[in-house]
């Protein structure tokens, strides 16, 4: 008999600047279907904002959530070019990717930044799914788990317990997003435990519920050790979650690799 896993694993994939509205929804129906079967683990897709609605659409009543890749805080006004929290929610999408490295990378995002964007999802009803992870100097500098918990620090200082204790995590080292370089599960695991413990400090027993997602160069051939791992609840995952095939074989897999007998 096996038990289902604390707390539930959570699969996400992050289409980034990827595909016209008919390559989404293709990609979103073949993902639906090819992960029907799966009960033990919630599963998302991150499609660009032109194609959120009608991947919502698509995906409505099944078991694959929909997720933003970005939001900001204001509900409305002067921001062209914007897009509301409360409108990604109005479109059916559950989450919104928050904070992502390509985010801070090249549209200067900031902790804080990051911070309103977290709280404003929670105020629409969408969970946030927070991205934190350091750059390669900084690991190579011996300062992953310093930035990473400083990232964490900032990025829910304005938070509520209630709020951080529904809201997703995801470690995303810089230096494994899109390099095929993925963290060994040893080197992944010792953040991950980082940001449990912090989350522990503030939550108590609560921490133990909050997912702390893993991303960086998930394939289908590297989830299953990282899956093992004691804090690594899931994965945040590029272009392997661009084919069906993949994604769908790194959630099954994963999903094996997880249950505990
Ligand atoms: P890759 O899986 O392509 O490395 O991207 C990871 C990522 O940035 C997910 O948000």
């Amino acid at each position: 008999m096996s038990n289902p896993r604390i707390p539930r694993p959570f699969f996400c994939g992050n289409w980034k600047l990827w595909g016209t509205l008919s390559d989404s929804v293709a990609l979103a129906t073949g993902v639906r279907d090819a992960v029907a079967s799966v009960t033990t683990a919630d599963v998302a897709v991150a499609p660009g904002f032109v194609a959120l609605d009608a991947v919502a659409g698509k995906l409505k009543g099944s078991a694959v959530a929909v997720a933003s890749q970005d939001g900001y805080w204001e509900e409305k006004g002067a921001f062209t070019g914007e897009v509301a929290m409360v409108q990604i929610a109005d479109c059916g999408a559950s989450y919104a990717i928050v904070g992502h490295s390509e985010r801070r990378q090249y549209f200067g995002e900031t902790d804080e930044t990051v911070a309103r964007k977290a709280k404003a999802a929670l105020a629409a009803g969408l969970v946030p799914i927070l991205c934190i992870g350091e750059t390669l100097p900084e690991r190579d500098a011996g300062q992953a788990l310093t930035v990473v918990g400083k990232q964490l620090d900032g990025t829910t200082a304005n938070l509520r317990d209630d709020e951080l204790a529904k809201s997703v995590i995801a470690y995303e080292p810089v230096w494994a997003i899109g390099t095929g370089r993925v963290a060994t599960p040893a080197q992944a695991q010792e953040v991950h435990a980082l940001i449990r413990s912090k989350l522990v400090h503030k939550l108590q027993a609560r921490a133990q519920q909050v997912r702390i997602l893993y991303g960086g160069s998930v394939k289908p051939n590297n989830v299953a050790e990282l899956m093992k791992e004691k804090d690594i609840d899931g994965a945040l995952v590029g272009g392997a979650s661009l084919t069906v095939d993949s994604f769908a074989s790194i959630v099954q897999k994963g999903v094996a690799a997880c249950t505990r007998s």
